[in-house]
């Protein structure tokens, strides 16, 4: 996987996050197979790519090194799964957040893909358990969320399958900040993941404070938009606490 040049990207579903994801994986200088069911679905995702693509390097925000005429003529457009797996290193499943539908398309590629790919799942909330139990492959199973779009913001939760091999981990996590995205690496499946579990518990919070009487819906959202979310943008909770007064360590409760 260190040489662009080997192998291909095969992205499966072409909506909104697996175009964000050719184009990032196209900027780190990788060939990309971009499948999906329907054509034309296909053709308008070359399309938009294309314009995307043109629109960010004249605004000098195109990601990588390559201009974009390069990056365009690294992805092709595939509506055959067999054919757009060839050669495939790692494969980034994009398709609607449907249990049956996920389950159909990976025991799919299990068949037609070799035993050093890696096998990707962009889900949102499915557990890796109820997702890759059972494939031949399970070892190269992983989940790599994206926040959307990936493009533009850079965190990736990867959350491996109890059977996920650790060495599939590292692979992604290299992968992953080769093409300039910041990786975080959850040692088992949990609901939510993380990003989601630490935004329900912000939600929640708000909504008790207002549920009280103690704010309203509007301050509330001040209170993160001009406070606490500019803090957030820099620096995590627990580095926050380390920070303040004596430290983290230096707390009794
Ligand atoms: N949209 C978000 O904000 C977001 C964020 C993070 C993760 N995700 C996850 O990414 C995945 C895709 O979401 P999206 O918003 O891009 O959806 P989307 O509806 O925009 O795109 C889905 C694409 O999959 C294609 N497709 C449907 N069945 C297929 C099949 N059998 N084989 C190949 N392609 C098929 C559709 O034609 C469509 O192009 C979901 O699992 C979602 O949970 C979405
Ligand atoms: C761009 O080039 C620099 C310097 O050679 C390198 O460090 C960086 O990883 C490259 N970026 C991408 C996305 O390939
Ligand atoms: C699998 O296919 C890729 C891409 O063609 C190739 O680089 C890799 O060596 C193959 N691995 C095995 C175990 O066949």
């Amino acid at each position: 996987m260190t040489d662009p040049k080997e192998g291909s990207i095969v992205i499966i579903g072409s909506g909104l996050i697996g175009r964000s994801w050719a184009m990032v994986f196209a900027s780190g200088g990788f060939k990309v197979r971009l499948y999906d069911i329907v054509k034309e679905q296909v053709t308008a995702a070359l399309q938009d790519i294309r314009k995307q693509m043109e629109e960010l390097q004249k605004s000098g925000m195109l990601r990588g090194n390559l201009s974009s005429e390069e990056q365009i003529s690294l992805i092709s457009g595939f509506t055959e799964l067999k054919l757009a797996l060839e050669g495939a290193i790692f494969i980034q499943e994009c398709v609607p957040e449907n249990l049956e539908l996920k389950l159909k398309i990976f025991s799919d590629i299990d068949r037609y893909v070799n035993d050093s790919a890696i096998i990707s799942s962009s889900t949102s909330c499915l557990s890796p358990t109820k997702m890759f139990n059972g494939l031949r492959h399970v070892k190269n199973c992983i989940v790599a969320h994206p926040v959307n779009p990936p493009y533009y913001v850079p965190l990736v939760e990867l959350v491996p399958h109890p059977q996920t091999e650790q060495v599939t981990v590292e692979k992604t996590y290299t992968l992953m900040k080769k093409i300039g995205q910041s990786p975080v690496k959850l040692m088992k499946e949990t609901d939510g993941f993380v990003l989601n579990r630490l935004q329900y518990a912000v939600i929640s919070e708000a909504w008790r404070l207002v549920q009280d009487g103690v704010i309203s819906p509007r301050d509330v959202d001040t209170v993160m938009s001009e406070g606490l979310g500019m803090r957030y943008a820099f620096l995590g909770p627990l580095e926050t606490a380390h920070l303040n007064a004596e430290g983290i360590l230096g707390r009794a409760d």
